[in-house]
């Protein structure tokens, strides 16, 4: 595994780091309130496990999954995996992602849950913004790092549900991204 990748762009110990400051923030921004965290599936699941255990606040936790990307594109639409939406009415709503990227994903969420459940605020956090122009005018209440427009793997960040589980926040070789492809659509076709 460690050999597919090429280079390191985050590693572990500055994302915990910086973890540490975003809590901290959080924590300061929402003492008093109801607050209910709604973690984006699946790439969220191990930011969402290192943020949540510093903050030291009364709060709810739920999950929605979604998906946009297939591989290292995004198929430009949302696909909610859930019919039912948590009820958040009368809490201030905070959305975790693992990343910003068009935009989109933070976009349709964002707009569910103002729109008719009755959300006191929403808010969102993610740990990775990409520089790219976005395909919605949205920006993230809490950005853990603004990296380039690259494709990126690790801390719960996949390529074709690979690589979740990288400690790190790494980019691929091109091989490794072409042999993962070879593989699963030999996969998908037999
Ligand atoms: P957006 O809707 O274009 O902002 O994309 C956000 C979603 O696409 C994220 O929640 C990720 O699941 C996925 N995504 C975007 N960029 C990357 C990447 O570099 N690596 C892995 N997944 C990504
Ligand atoms: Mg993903």
């Amino acid at each position: 595994m460690q050999e597919d990748i090429e280079s390191i762009l985050i590693h572990e110990s500055t994302i915990l780091a910086r973890l540490d400051e975003m809590a901290a923030e959080i924590t300061r921004d929402y003492a008093g309130k109801d607050l209910t965290v709604i973690a984006i599936l699946n790439g969220s699941f191990i930011f969402v496990a290192d943020l949540l255990r510093r903050i030291p606040l009364p709060l709810q936790v739920d999950c929605l999954s979604v998906a946009s990307y297939h591989g290292t594109k995004s198929t430009g639409t949302i696909h909610f995996r859930q019919t039912n939406l948590p009820d958040v009415k009368g809490r201030h709503v905070l959305i975790l992602d693992d990343i910003l990227d068009s935009g989109l994903t933070i976009h349709a969420i964002s707009t569910r849950f103002l729109d008719g459940l009755g959300a006191l605020s929403v808010k969102t956090c993610v740990l990775l913004e990409k520089q790219v122009e976005k395909v919605k005018e949205i920006r993230a209440d809490y950005v853990g790092f603004s990296i380039e427009n690259k494709f990126v793997i690790g801390y719960g960040l996949d390529y074709l549900e690979h690589y979740r589980h990288v400690s790190s926040i790494g980019v691929l070789k091109p091989s490794a991204i072409e042999r993962v492809a070879a593989e699963s659509k030999n996969k998908f076709e037999s």
